[in-house]
């Protein structure tokens, strides 16, 4: 008799600890025999006439390390369902019954789709179109509302830890104010964790707009109190008082770029220190290479639970870790609902209890 089969794929912006979703999933649904069709390049892989592989155990063995997605992704295409600033435009008809085709003909019974915000979206109109889709929640940003954590957080947060660790001893030897811009378009979060957990001086971060006043006065402050160099942590998103985010591309369709905030604050901190200040991007290195112990395992808790869900029938949710437990949540609900920095939140507090300024 052939197997039930389980349709897989990874969409949007990728992140470390994809491969054990993935792994996690095969194993899992392996042990209810069921077969697992891995879709290649997001959603573009339910194209006509369908570009897949099927993966097994041995496929999967030892991905668990690897950044990035065995089967590949994209923020582009043909299933886009968001344009900048949240606006919806839909999955255009024809496509929609082309996708269904593939599943149809490929026998699968439900579909996991690992993705970010827009490309819940676009699971969430599929859902409504009849699709058995399961989604898994994935963004280094972990800025969704309906789950505590997403796995690549963590990744992002260790590197920019080990970022800020290796710029303190180099502004230290020359004396320099050293600038690290870190990803968050709309959240902190990355820059508060990272910038807390590598000693950063100064996180300027989306939801708490800053003064150049207050930054430069508290730098200095911090030359008459003897100290050597500052370390000024920046969100891509942050902006100044009555100013705007540094925008590096306009959107066409999906999001558009961010950038430059960094180099901005170091030539205003240059300017009105006279301090040598150096900036650096972090950029992509926060998304690639191996994830944490805790994004790993995750990642796997995720896999097992979309598993699950399938074999419960509960289509159109979406996993979630909350209060240390992996659970279920309807996609409905934990799309559109960013969760950003609440600049009263306890982890804010704590940043300011050891000397951090958000220079507001
Ligand atoms: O949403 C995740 C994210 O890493 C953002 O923090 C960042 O602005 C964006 O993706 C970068 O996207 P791209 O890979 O398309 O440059």
């Amino acid at each position: 008799m052939e197997k039930k089969r389980i349709g897989i794929l990874t969409s949007g912006g990728d992140c470390p600890g994809l491969n054990a979703v993935i792994r996690g999933v095969v194993r899992a649904a392996d042990n209810l025999d069921w077969e697992v069709v891995g879709f290649i390049d997001g959603f573009e892989g339910l194209l006509q006439p369908g570009d897949y592989r099927i993966l097994d155990r041995h496929s999967t063995a030892h991905i668990m390390p690897q950044g990035g997605t065995i089967l590949g992704t994209t923020n582009k295409g043909h299933f886009i369902s968001k344009i900048a600033g949240g606006d919806k435009i839909g999955v255009a008809p024809e496509t929609v019954e082309n996708a269904r085709d593939i599943l149809q003909k490929l026998r699968i019974e439900g579909l996991i789709l690992i993705g970010g915000d827009g490309s819940l979206t676009t699971g969430q109109q599929l859902f409504e179109a009849g699709f058995p889709i399961i989604g898994v929640p994935k963004t280094i940003d972990n800025d969704l509302e309906a789950t505590a954590m997403t796995f690549g957080f963590d990744s992002a947060v260790a590197c920019v830890a080990d970022a800020l660790d290796r710029l303190h001893t180099t502004g230290n030897s020359h004396k320099r104010v050293m600038v690290l811009e870190v990803m968050g378009r709309h959240a902190g979060w990355i820059a508060l964790y990272g910038g807390l957990a590598g000693d950063a001086n100064v996180i300027l971060i989306p939801e708490i707009p800053f003064s150049y006043d207050k930054l430069t006065d508290f730098i200095n402050e911090r030359e008459r109190d003897g100290y050597k160099s500052s370390l000024v942590v920046v969100a891509e998103g942050a902006k100044p008082m009555g100013g705007a985010q540094s925008v590096r591309t306009s959107a066409v369709a999906g999001e558009y770029k961010l950038g430059g905030m960094g180099e901005q604050v170091a030539a205003e901190i240059a300017a009105r220190t006279g301090k040598e200040t150096r900036c650096t991007v972090l950029g992509h290195l926060q998304r690639g290479g191996t994830p944490t112990t805790l994004d790993r395992i995750l990642g796997t808790r995720f896999g097992v639970k979309a598993v699950q869900l399938i074999h419960e029938g509960r289509f159109g949710t979406m996993v979630s870790y909350l209060n240390y437990q992996v659970t279920g949540v309807p996609i409905a609900e934990a799309v559109h609902k960013l969760r950003v920095v609440n600049p009263s939140h306890q982890m804010v507090e704590t940043a300011r209890a050891v000397d951090v300024c958000f220079a507001d």
